[in-house]
């Protein structure tokens, strides 16, 4: 499993995350994205690193346990 992290420095709001995956990323109202789970799960784990590789801040990290 590996954990989802924005990096809110990073983020310009871009919804390119939220575009991908949705049931993992959301922007808040100030435009900064935010991770919607502690972990991603297995059936969502190639849209997570969709997501991550779309964010053109390269504000998403993947972390695994
Ligand atoms: Fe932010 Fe990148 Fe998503 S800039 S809103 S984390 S695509």
């Amino acid at each position: 499993m590996s954990r989802p992290l924005i990096d809110a420095n990073r983020c310009e709001g871009h919804a390119r995350c939220v575009a991908r995956a949705p049931e993992l990323f959301d922007v808040d109202d100030e435009g900064v994205s935010f991770v919607l789970v502690e972990e991603v799960p297995a059936h969502l784990a190639d849209a997570a690193r969709e997501a991550a590789q779309a964010c053109p801040e390269r504000a998403i990290s993947l972390t695994d346990d």
